[in-house]
């Protein structure tokens, strides 16, 4: 059995594809265990750059198995698209993708409710990605979801689709003011002439997996998001909708928690948000400008610029508890290279007083004043590295405070979006 996870530390865009790709090499399936086109991953190979947002990034090494498991929310037009980009960059997909009759489907009327609630939030707004990410997720907890299984069955699927479809006009118009009704054989037509396109890859993944891990297979869990992004653990309301921590990774695969054996946290070396809610360290001067402009900060998904501060370690040791990380995977070190001094945030302050645990209120959270540690910047460019040895002294320091206040290992430091602007000290798998 060899079962190893990579989660978000952070509120995503840490470099979670980078990584993927990276450990993709060993791994002989690639697994998405939630969200869905809300994700950007991005994967530089050769100079050229792929951003995907459903697809695993392990899809770009020639035939490794990749899975959307069933905790995922599928938008098919979305699924069609990454498909034909993925053929067209001289990529095979067929029989190598695999996506669970179980996963959810976004239909366009999600699309419209997530518009809709973000507008009536007004000032208060998630900053969703309008992907229709949150409407799919509450009708699966509603229980009015459609699943992909359920297109087998074309009465089923039209019954389904109709009482949807009155409910969400209903709710559109009284609840949100919209006036907007939807077409029902459009929508059915269509769902179904993509359901064709998709069909071959459409089966029971939750056996397909089990046997997977039970023989030994390599089988590596690509989070989406965060874990400050979790439904659960996250800060909340400002989340996305399902469990993005490893706490996620069991009930979106149909994988016993017994069976994961390794968690990898992946920790940008600084901080950003996008979309609303409380930030601690957020900078709104010109050092979180120049942090953007570095780090090339702004959404794989929807261009928005992303917000940028100093990196959080409370936030981060809150992480490495919930998913019992096993090693924290350090991302854009080079972007601190032009720094004098960096700061780290190691504590949290409300009204003067030391908080014992990370907020779980946002209330709480907006309230927090960060307390800092501030360490010698380096001056020197990491980009070219390759060991830790050969890293400037201050650099190594960074990453030792690091380790020390997390009580975590860091075996890999990336440095570059290439795949060989990375340091291994210790493998992975
Ligand atoms: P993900 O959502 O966690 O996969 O991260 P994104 O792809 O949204 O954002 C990470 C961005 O940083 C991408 O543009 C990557 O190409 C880039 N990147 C990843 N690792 C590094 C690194 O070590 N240094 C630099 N400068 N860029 C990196
Ligand atoms: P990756 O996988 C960063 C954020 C949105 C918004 C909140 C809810 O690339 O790290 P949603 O559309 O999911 O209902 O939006 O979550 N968000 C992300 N932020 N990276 C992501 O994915 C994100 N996916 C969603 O900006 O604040
Ligand atoms: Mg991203």
């Amino acid at each position: 059995m060899a079962t190893l996870a990579v989660v978000g530390t952070q509120w995503g865009d840490e470099g979670k594809g980078k990584i993927v790709d990276i450990l993709s090499e060993k791994a002989d399936w690639i697994v998405r265990f939630q969200g869905g086109n809300n994700a950007g991953h991005t994967v530089v190979v050769d100079g050229t750059k792929y951003i995907l947002h459903l697809l695993p990034s392990g899809i770009l090494h020639d035939g490794k198995r990749c899975v959307l498991g069933n905790g995922m929310v599928i938008d098919l037009e979305s699924l069609i698209n990454e498909i034909e980009f993925i053929k067209r960059v001289g990529k095979e997909v067929d029989g190598r993708l695999f996506v669970s009759e179980r996963a959810h489907l976004i239909l366009p009327y999600h699309k419209e409710l997530d518009a809709a609630s973000e507008r009536l939030k007004g000032d208060g707004s998630i900053g969703t990605t309008l992907k229709g990410i949150g409407p799919a997720y509450r009708d699966k907890a509603g229980r009015v979801g459609i699943r992909i299984a359920d297109l087998r069955d074309e009465n089923a699927f039209k019954e389904k689709l109709r009482w949807n479809l009155r409910e969400k006009e209903l709710t559109l118009k009284h609840v949100y003011n919209y006036d907007v009704s939807f077409s029902f054989d459009e929508i059915y037509s269509q769902t179904m002439r993509n359901y064709e396109k998709v069909k071959a890859f459409v089966c029971d993944t939750v056996t397909l997996l089990n046997r997977a891990v039970d023989r030994g297979d390599n089988v590596l869990f690509e989070g989406a998001q965060a874990t400050l992004l979790d439904i659960d653990v996250g800060t909340y309301p400002f989340v996305t909708s399902s469990n993005s921590s490893a706490l996620g990774i069991s009930s979106g695969t149909g994988i016993s928690p017994k069976k994961v054996e390794k968690i990898y946290g992946i920790m940008k070396a600084y901080t950003t948000r996008v979309g609303g809610g409380p930030f601690p360290t957020e900078l709104k001067d010109n050092v979180g400008e120049l942090l953007r402009a570095r780090g090339h900060e702004y959404g794989s998904t929807t261009g928005r610029p992303r917000r940028c501060g100093w990196l959080d370690l409370f936030a981060v040791k809150f992480s490495c508890m919930v998913n019992d990380l096993d090693g924290i995977i350090v991302t854009k070190l080079d972007v601190l290279d032009a720094f004098d001094e960096i700061k780290v945030c190691v504590g949290y302050e409300i009204d003067g007083e030391i908080v014992e645990s990370f907020p779980s209120t946002a209330q709480e959270l907006s309230r927090v004043k960060p307390v800092y540690e501030t360490l010698p910047g380096w001056k020197r460019e990491t980009t070219h590295v390759k060991s830790f040895k050969e890293l400037p002294e201050e650099a190594k320091n960074f990453l030792r405070f690091v380790e020390d206040y997390l009580g975590v290992s860091i075996p890999v430091v990336s440095t570059g979006p290439q795949r060989d602007e990375t340091i291994v000290k210790d493998a992975l798998w």
